[in-house]
């Protein structure tokens, strides 16, 4: 693979027109050049390439590390792009996009004649949205281009919430990061398929399963979702361990008092424990390493915190890790998916 001085880009997001932006415009180059760099979206960094052209798609599976049959979600930044993206727009599509995109939601559907064969992983359809974040909406628009672009972290690993984050993971391995701050939602968006007869999530995220229902009437969870084992997952990303830190971590469904007993248990043992806690609770414990997540009566700001709070027990001493758990409503379905995913789907309950 080439190896490349990764440029840290930065962009004020909050500056009035990002028009003609110098940094985007550089990473727009190196975009049309089929090379891949990273971007903010409002849901996780991106890494983002042309997704008309299978070479840039290979580098993107190459700097990720990412196993090939898992496809990407292709982002746009106007509606005139979904021609020849997709073959067809449902009614139920059309009125989810009006609802909700800009947004973190991606939609699957049955994919049309410009898309890299790479992208889809073989599939029929092709999942697509357009993010809520006016630097990857402007890079989008600059490139001319609807890019591909999984979350910018290795394979594995919880996706980015931040420039630094990307540049930890991906260093060397991609031309440049756009540095537009920490993302807002910080769990990815939530993919739906509009192809079956009942509208279905196949990954929970930073749309919620009641908003989506006020728009598309009664809405399905994927059966690979409610029992994880299940062999084939309709969302192909959905089979991989990810999310996770160095450490191994356990779910805890218990009491603090609980919690703290199983950190004693690991101290006698000898080992550097870790706690994930919620930031009402974290003077309740007496671990090597606690970590807050946000606010348990505020579940966006816990999906925000996650994947940094994930990333910083690798700069910590925590040989074993015990997260809390959250009800599995609203945002907190998206926050325990990938908290089950990290921990590899070990619980403990009380
Ligand atoms: O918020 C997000 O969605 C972020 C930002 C960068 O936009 N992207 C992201 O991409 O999370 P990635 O590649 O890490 O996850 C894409 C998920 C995977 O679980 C993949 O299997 C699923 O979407 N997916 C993509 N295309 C699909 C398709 N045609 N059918 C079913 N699932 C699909
Ligand atoms: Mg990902």
């Amino acid at each position: 693979m080439k190896e490349f001085t990764t440029n840290i880009w930065s962009v004020d997001k909050e500056s009035d027109s990002l028009t003609g932006h110098p940094q985007i415009i550089q990473a727009s180059l190196w975009i049309k050049n089929n090379e891949v760099i990273a971007f903010p979206t409002e849901t996780v960094y991106g890494l983002g390439g042309n997704a008309e052209s299978d070479e840039a798609i290979e580098k993107i599976f190459a700097a990720k590390g990412r196993p090939s049959d898992n496809p990407l979600i292709v982002h746009i930044s106007s509606l005139d792009q979904l021609e020849g993206l997709v073959a067809e727009i449902p009614k139920r599509a059309q009125m989810l996009m009006e609802a909700f995109w800009p947004g973190p939601l991606t939609l699957v559907l049955p994919k049309g004649e410009k898309v890299a064969r790479r992208v889809t992983a073989g599939l029929s359809t092709v999942g697509v949205r357009m993010p809520d974040h006016p630097v990857a909406l402007e890079l989008i628009s600059e490139c001319g281009l609807p890019l591909a672009a999984p979350s910018a972290n290795i394979s594995g690993r919880p996706s980015p919430t931040t420039a630094q984050h990307v540049y930890e993971d991906l260093k060397g391995r991609i031309a440049g990061i756009l540095d537009g701050g920490p993302t807002g939602v910080g769990v990815e968006s939530t993919v739906v398929d509009c192809t079956s007869e009942k509208l279905t999530i196949l990954r929970p995220g930073g749309v919620t399963k009641e908003q989506l229902e006020e728009v598309a009437g009664e809405t399905a969870m994927d059966p690979g979702l409610v029992s994880p084992d299940t062999s084939a997952p309709k969302s192909p990303g959905m089979k991989y361990t990810h999310y996770a830190p160095n450490a191994p971590l356990y779910l805890v469904d218990g009491s603090p008092a609980f919690i703290q007993k199983l950190v004693d248990k690991e101290k006698a043992k000898g080992r550097k424990t870790g706690v994930l806690s919620c930031n009402e609770h974290t003077h309740l414990y007496q671990a090597d390493t606690v970590i807050p997540c946000g606010s348990h009566d505020a579940l966006e700001s816990v999906a925000h915190h996650l994947y940094d709070a994930l990333r910083a027990f690798n700069e910590s001493e925590a040989e074993i890790i015990f997260s809390e758990v959250f009800p599995k409503k609203g945002m907190g379905t998206a926050i325990m998916n990938r908290l089950e995913k990290s921990a590899g789907g070990k619980i403990i309950t009380e």
